[in-house]
């Protein structure tokens, strides 16, 4: 089913690629970022005669602000796709980490898909219809990180993804893609001797391209493709750190 796609980091490295397949495919986007409305309509120059509404500097880590954004189109009974794509990665190991960016990953990488998802699934259920939610989890909510908030805040999108499927079935699908390592601004500092030390543990060879997840994404979009996939949580990592 094709409609509007609600995509939030959409000016980020992953989430400008999910607004382009996804546009490609048909789907009028809706982007949402903490990136200025300019900026981040710049990113999405190509696509533009596909974006439905664009709302820039928007700060997720005040997850109220979302509901004010929602309320302001809906009932839209063609908002078919959410994809929780927005995330932060900061901070350091345990001992190191503050409260503030504690909170600061719990409230973008977990509490807005939270929000996200119930006014998605209120909006579905009032208008009719069906959709598909997409969260965009990590490796590291799988087998952890040095940085204790990002591990856990990936982990309980896992959690959420799973709680979600059981009960918005059977017009409302929820799964969750899980990344390795990607070629993005928010990988763009690690060194070569990392990049190598990765390529080194996965089987494809190499680190992702965004592209090659958003390609997920839109199969998990579209449930002419994946209609019967609710609740799953899908290895995007090349198989990095398979058998270890
Ligand atoms: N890059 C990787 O190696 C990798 C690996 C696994 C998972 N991921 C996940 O993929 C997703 C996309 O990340 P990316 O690699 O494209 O990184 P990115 O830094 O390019 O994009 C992240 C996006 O989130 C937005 N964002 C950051 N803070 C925000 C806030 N407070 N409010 C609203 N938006 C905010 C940014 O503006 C940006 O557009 C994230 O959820 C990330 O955790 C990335």
């Amino acid at each position: 089913m094709i409609g509007i796609a609600l995509v939030t980091g959409a000016g980020g490295g992953l989430g400008t690629a999910i607004c382009k397949v996804l546009a490609k495919k048909g789907f009028r986007i809706i982007a949402v970022d903490l990136l200025e409305e300019e900026k981040l309509k710049n990113q999405l120059s190509e696509i533009r005669a596909s974006l439905e509404l664009i709302f820039g500097g928007v700060d997720f880590s005040k997850p109220e602000v979302v509901t004010a954004i929602v309320e302001s189109f809906l009932p839209n009974k063609n908002w078919t796709v959410l994809v929780n794509n927005a995330g932060i990665s900061i901070g350091g190991k345990l001992i190191d980490g503050t409260l503030e960016q504690w909170n600061a990953m719990m409230n973008v990488n977990l509490t807005v898909p939270f929000v996200l998802s119930q006014a998605f699934v209120r909006n579905v259920n009032k208008t009719g219809g069906g959709g598909s939610i997409i969260n965009i989890s990590s490796m590291a909510g799988i087998i952890g990180a040095k940085k204790p908030g990002y591990a856990a805040s990936k982990a309980g999108l896992i959690g959420l993804t799973k709680a979600v499927a059981m009960q918005v079935g059977p017009n409302i699908r929820c799964n969750a893609v899980y990344p390795g390592a990607m070629n993005t601004p928010m990988t763009a500092d690690w060194d070569q001797k990392t990049r190598q030390a990765i390529a080194k543990n996965t089987p494809i060879g190499r680190i992702a391209e965004p592209e090659e997840i958003a390609q997920i994404v839109a199969f998990l979009a579209d449930s002419e493709q994946s209609g019967f996939l609710t609740g799953a949580i899908i290895n995007a990592t090349g198989g990095q750190y398979l058998g270890q």
